[in-house]
């Protein structure tokens, strides 16, 4: 099991310190990944980490950009690409390049995909997602696939409180696997450790990719604790 935690543009540095020492005590036996953002990834902690985002050229004259290589520099392993906070600013090709980055430098991507609202209420979800993992499907060898990590987020779902049916998971996830039988799929958007006794009967969902909870550590014990 996968638990990976989007703390998006949250914390300081001072505050992410006090963050990470209340975060080195949980305990967990599945793999945590911690994505920060990109200033406290320079901080040392003994967690594996995943960036938030990535550029989609080499390192080189991109004012603004961090290079893959520069992430994994760092000892950084996997990094969020595609984000729906992303997608508005970002075309199918720059995801997928973003994508080829990573892969290049030997790091995993964590793409996420997922319908909005209108798309869902028009009966368009899994044609949504299909566009969205059809670079990765048709473009990727074997071996580069066997690295991506997927999560499903429904847009609608994601910071709301809103959060899908369980067979409405089961079948997108489900969907996402016919495409992509070999990868792990997250799920995620506005899991917490309340849900999370509904969400774990779905046997498809891998783990999660939590936002909100993972600034509670906490509660994002009392999640994983019910994970285990
Ligand atoms: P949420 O965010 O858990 O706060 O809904 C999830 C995400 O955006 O990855």
């Amino acid at each position: 099991m996968i638990v990976a935690l989007n703390n998006k543009s949250n914390l300081n540095i001072e505050e992410y310190k006090k963050y990470v020492e209340e975060l080195s005590k949980i305990y967990f036996r599945g793999k945590l990944i911690l994505c920060p953002n990109y200033l406290n990834l320079t901080e040392k902690v003994d967690i594996l980490l995943g960036a938030q985002n990535v550029s989609p050229y080499t390192e080189g004259a991109h004012t603004g950009e961090i290079a893959a290589s520069q992430l994994s520099a760092i000892g950084v392993k996997y990094s969020i690409v595609g984000h729906s906070e992303r997608r508005s600013i970002e075309s199918e090709s720059e995801i997928f390049d973003k994508i080829k980055r990573l892969l290049e430098n030997g790091m995993s991507p964590i793409l996420c995909v997922g319908e909005k609202q209108n798309e869902r209420e028009k009966g368009a979800t899994k044609a949504v997602l299909g566009k969205q993992l059809s670079s990765v499907v048709n473009y990727l060898t074997e071996n580069e696939r066997s690295n991506v990590i997927v999560a499903y987020e429904p847009v609608w779902a994601i910071g709301t409180g809103l959060i899908p049916t369980n067979e409405e998971i089961n079948e997108a996830i489900s969907f996402i696997k016919t495409k992509l039988p070999n990868n792990k799929v997250l799920y995620g958007g506005s899991a917490n450790e309340e849900n999370i006794d509904t969400l774990k009967e779905v046997e498809v969902i891998d783990g999660y990719l939590v936002g909100g909870l993972s600034l509670k550590p906490d509660k994002l014990q009392i999640f994983l604790d019910k994970l285990s």
